[in-house]
This record gives structure tokens, C-alpha cells and sequence, in this order.
């Protein structure tokens, strides 16, 4: 059985008390209880160094937004895999469309992430999800089969083993309005599909797929409902306790 995951993405948002309240929380919500998804707190860079110790005796894994391709050296600003997996981080999200859109990441950069950030031990949630206009062209299935093959399909299979993948639909990101359960396990069920073509049904069928979008306690168990939807990545709704921690729930 495949893992369900429930990763937070606080973006660009909380200092480092805030953000190590909330980390606390979260751990304390959950103590003594066993929730069916593995949770993952995805963190600005600032609260990488201090979440090990806030998150110890939890199962609460945390991880990175962002990291850079190369390994070390003159490259002012950037983060290193290497320096993220100093922490005790175990995941580190790649491709998402902020960075995609904002930071002009492409595929092929992406894929350098990918890989500097698999071969440093790391676990990669990797973004994919059309925008809007693609949606209304219908070529939605396309923009994400290109992300998928340009981005992770080189990865060996022993490699693609520490990939998980969250779908989100950039219309959906931030703006209140979600895809349904229907149109997220549409896309999900193509992506396993995608994925069986290139890996085997074996290692699709172990593939965490999350969906991310306008996720919140009021949709979220409809959406996880779905057979290919295997938790969230969630944005807004993660800043809560309260919000996250019933969005944890919400898989079952
Ligand atoms: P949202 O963001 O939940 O605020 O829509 C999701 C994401 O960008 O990962």
C-alpha cells in the first residue's frame, strides 16, 4: 500500500517563532495519536536548523520548498541539497509553480534539482499542474505529461522510488476555488498511468500522488476520497493548526 502523505507549504510566510509555534502545535495535536497520513512540514529555509529539535519524539518529517542544483560553491543566495539534508530534512519540494512562474524554473532546471536532491538522500515532491488558459484549450493532459517527462523521466527507477508528486492545477492555487475530486483524480489517474507506461505498474502503484489547490478541511476528505489522490500539499490551510491538522485528518 502506498503512503498517504499530508505535506504543509508555509511559502514565504512566518518568522522564526511563529513558525516554531505552529511546527508545536501541530506535533502536540498529534501526540499519542496515529494519523493514517505521514505528515510533512515543508518550512522557509530559516526553520530548517532548529525543526529537528522542535519536532523530536513526533513523526512529523519536515523539508525545504526550494533548493539549488549545484552542490556547493559561488553561487550568493542559493541553498544546497547538502545543506538542507544537514538539518535532518528529509523532503524538499521541487518545481512548484510559483518558483516555475516567478523564478522562470524550467523543466530542464528543474530536473538538475531533482536529481542534485535525490543523489543527496533527499525525498522530492516534485509540482506539476497546467494553468488556467491550458485548461480551457484542452491541452491540460499534455502541459503535464511534458513537466513530468522533461522533469523526472531520466530518473532510474531506484531513484523515481524517492519521488513524490503533487499535482496542482494552477488556477486553483491560492485562489479559493479547488478542482473537484473529479477533475483531480482524472489528472491523477493519467499521471499513474504515465508513470506505469515508463516505470511499471509495480512502482505507479506505489507512487504518492498528491493533489494541492484551495485544499481545506471543508473539501478535503471528498478529495481524498478519490483512489489516485494520496493526500495533499497544502498552502494556505497549512498556517493553521487547526485547519492542517483536520486536513490530516481527513485521511482515512
Ligand atoms: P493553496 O496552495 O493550498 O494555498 O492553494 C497550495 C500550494 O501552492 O502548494
Amino acid at each position: 500500500m502506498r503512503k498517504k502523505i499530508v505535506a504543509g507549504n508555509w511559502k514565504m510566510n512566518m518568522d522564526l517563532s511563529s513558525g516554531i509555534e505552529l511546527a508545536k502545535g501541530v506535533k502536540e495535536y498529534f501526540a499519542g495519536k496515529t494519523p493514517k497520513a505521514e505528515i510533512v512540514l515543508c518550512t522557509p529555509f530559516i526553520h530548517l536548523s532548529v525543526m529537528k529539535d522542535v519536532l523530536k519524539d513526533s513523526n512529523i518529517k519536515f523539508g525545504a520548498q526550494n533548493c539549488y542544483s549545484e552542490p556547493s560553491g559561488a553561487f550568493t543566495g542559493e541553498i544546497s541539497c547538502s545543506m538542507i539534508k544537514s538539518t535532518g530534512a528529509e523532503y524538499v519540494i521541487i518545481g512548484h509553480s510559483e518558483r516555475r512562474t516567478l523564478f522562470k524554473e524550467d523543466n530542464k532546471m528543474l530536473n538538475k534539482k531533482v536529481r542534485m536532491a535525490l543523489s543527496t538522500g533527499l525525498k522530492v515532491i516534485y509540482c506539476c499542474g497546467e494553468i488556467l488558459k491550458e485548461r480551457e484549450q484542452g491541452i491540460h493532459f499534455d502541459v503535464v505529461k511534458e513537466q513530468l517527462t522533461e522533469g523526472l523521466f531520466n530518473l532510474t527507477e531506484d531513484e523515481f522510488k524517492n519521488v513524490v508528486i503533487a499535482y496542482e492545477p494552477v488556477w486553483a492555487i491560492g485562489t479559493g476555488l479547488n478542482a473537484t475530486p473529479e477533475q483531480a483524480q482524472e489528472m491523477q489517474s493519467f499521471i499513474r498511468k504515465l508513470i506505469a507506461e515508463k516505470y511499471g505498474k509495480g512502482i505507479s502503484e506505489n507512487t504518492t500522488i498528491l493533489y494541492g489547490g484551495s485544499c481545506k478541511a471543508s473539501n478535503a476528505a471528498e478529495l481524498f476520497s478519490m483512489p489516485d489522490v494520496d493526500g495533499g500539499l497544502i498552502g494556505g490551510a497549512s498556517l493553521k493548526k487547526e485547519e492542517f491538522c483536520a486536513i490530516v485528518e481527513a485521511v482515512k
